[in-house]
């Protein structure tokens, strides 16, 4: 799991974790800067950390591998992002292309982008809401695996619509890994199908 901040939809997965039948282990959380409320939850749920930095690379390209030798190492069957802000690089999506997804706080393909719960409310949508996705060389443009949907209230700011939107979300993210996991998923296209009967 890789996070940069509070990490609340990394806890509504520890959480849901708890339960075997849930049917995933997190195996570690990565982070791209130190401090993060996602590393302190994980730290507190004795799940293994590491923290790879932009910063501490001598560029992009050696980050994006550093972190992928990093995720490497613990094997993991699904990479999930929720909340990470950065673009993994080509090697990263080399080694984990097809078995990574991204939550982002909107119904994509609208509002894409590191805005996008200010830019639903700045041009006026009256429902918004999130969308899991396999994550691809874009940006929030991978096929869509699931989405909820949250209306727009009229004395929103951005943070009452997105706390809103994150309460839709954690149940969205933690639903679609547990399908995924269970199930297995296959893409066709742009349209994927989790399980047998999609
Ligand atoms: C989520 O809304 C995610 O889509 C966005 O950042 C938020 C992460 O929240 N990119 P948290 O760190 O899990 O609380």
């Amino acid at each position: 799991m890789l996070v940069s901040g509070t990490g609340s939809i990394l806890q509504a997965l520890i959480d849901a974790c708890a339960d075997p039948g849930f049917g995933a282990r997190i195996v570690a959380v990565g982070a791209d800067r130190d401090g993060t409320g996602g590393v302190a939850r994980a730290e507190a749920a004795g799940i293994p950390t590491f923290v790879q930095r932009l910063g501490d690379a001598p560029d992009r390209f050696m980050w994006d591998r550093k972190l992928t030798v990093d995720c490497h190492m613990f094997e993991p069957d699904l990479i999930v992002a929720a909340g990470f802000l950065k673009l993994v690089g080509a090697a990263f999506l080399g080694r984990f292309g097809g078995r990574m997804i991204n939550t982002h706080p909107a119904l994509l393909p609208a509002f894409p982008g590191l805005h996008s719960v200010r830019d639903a409310l700045a041009y006026g949508v009256k429902v918004t809401g999130c969308s899991v996705i396999l994550v691809d060389a874009g940006v929030d443009s991978g096929p869509i695996l699931a989405q909820a949907a949250v209306p727009v209230l009229d004395g929103d700011d951005e943070a009452t619509l997105h706390e809103r939107i994150k309460v839709a979300e954690r149940e969205l993210v933690v639903d679609t890994v547990g399908r995924m996991v269970r199930y297995g998923w296959s893409v066709q296209g742009r349209r994927v199908r989790i399980g047998a009967s999609g």
